[in-house]
């Protein structure tokens, strides 16, 4: 196996191309913790592939991230690589196996790549528990990138500004912030919080960043959409628990497969 983590990532499309039966993708839709529910409104099953079968691939460690990627038919005829589960910086398997859904997806010929994940909101004040919301811009404090050299990528608009707007189209209640991303896996300290608040942080998380520079790497569109499971440490006074932030996910399933099944048929 090589160690280039761009010719893995093609070695893995051929694999996915192979196992599905399909020459190539539209969109592929990374579904984060809470999301995974609403995978099933997004389209038929044609074929669901184990992480495991792909090269590059490792079962994810966390509760709630089903660790296999489902090839979706929607309604409209598009071809959907919906992936059940990511890898995080606080697994320990470093930043090219973070990012190597994204490259791989980008390698089976996708050209847009929606990102979703569980928040912790960071503005009380406007946000609600179980409210998506979109992600205009992020601040990357993992302390890591996923391009390594002289690739001078420009990020004025990772996510972008024509994808958001076709979402308000659908849903005009959707608010959007910039998510801010901590390595984990520890939730923050109030003080933290605070901080983030400061540097104006709307939510916080620990996955997306990495995989929006590694899509905008390879030419993607990307539509980042964070679920806010609750507010902030500290802002609410109760502790954080892993359990809750999938719950909110199973409570707000049918209105998050609703949206991502209409978001894919118009992009
Ligand atoms: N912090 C970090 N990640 C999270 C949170 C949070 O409060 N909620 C869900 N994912």
């Amino acid at each position: 196996m090589t160690n280039d983590p761009y010719t893995l990532a093609g070695e893995a499309a051929a694999a996915l191309k192979a196992a599905a039966g399909l020459d190539t993708f539209d969109v592929a839709l990374v579904m984060g913790s809470g999301w995974v529910p609403a995978a099933d409104a997004i389209g038929a099953t044609v074929a669901e592939i184990p992480f495991t079968d792909l090269p590059g691939f490792s079962a994810p460690a966390v509760a709630g991230h089903g660790g296999k990627i489902r090839v979706i038919r929607t309604d409209g005829g598009r071809h959907a690589l919906v992936f059940l589960g990511r890898s995080h910086l606080y697994e320990g398997r470093g930043v090219d196996s973070v990012v190597h859904g994204v490259r791989t997806a980008a390698a089976a010929g996708v050209r847009t790549v929606v990102l979703t994940n569980a928040a912790g909101g960071l503005r009380p004040e406007t946000q609600k528990v179980g409210d998506p919301v979109l992600i205009s811009d992020h601040i990357n404090l993992t302390g890591v990138n996923p391009i390594t050299g002289t690739t001078f990528l420009d990020l004025t608009e990772v996510y972008s500004k024509r994808l958001r707007e076709l979402v308000r189209e659908i849903d005009p209640s959707l608010d959007e912030g910039v998510y801010v991303a901590f390595r984990g896996p520890t939730y923050e300290t109030p003080a933290e919080i605070r901080m983030l608040r400061t540097l104006g942080g709307d939510m916080i998380g620990m996955s997306t960043v990495l995989e929006a520079i590694a899509a905008r790497e390879a030419g993607l569109d990307v539509l980042g959409v964070s679920l806010v499971t609750n507010p902030g440490a500290g802002l609410a006074g109760d502790p954080l628990d892993h359990e809750e932030v999938l719950e909110v996910g199973r409570a707000t399933a049918t209105r998050m497969g609703e949206l991502l099944a209409k978001v894919v048929d118009r992009l």
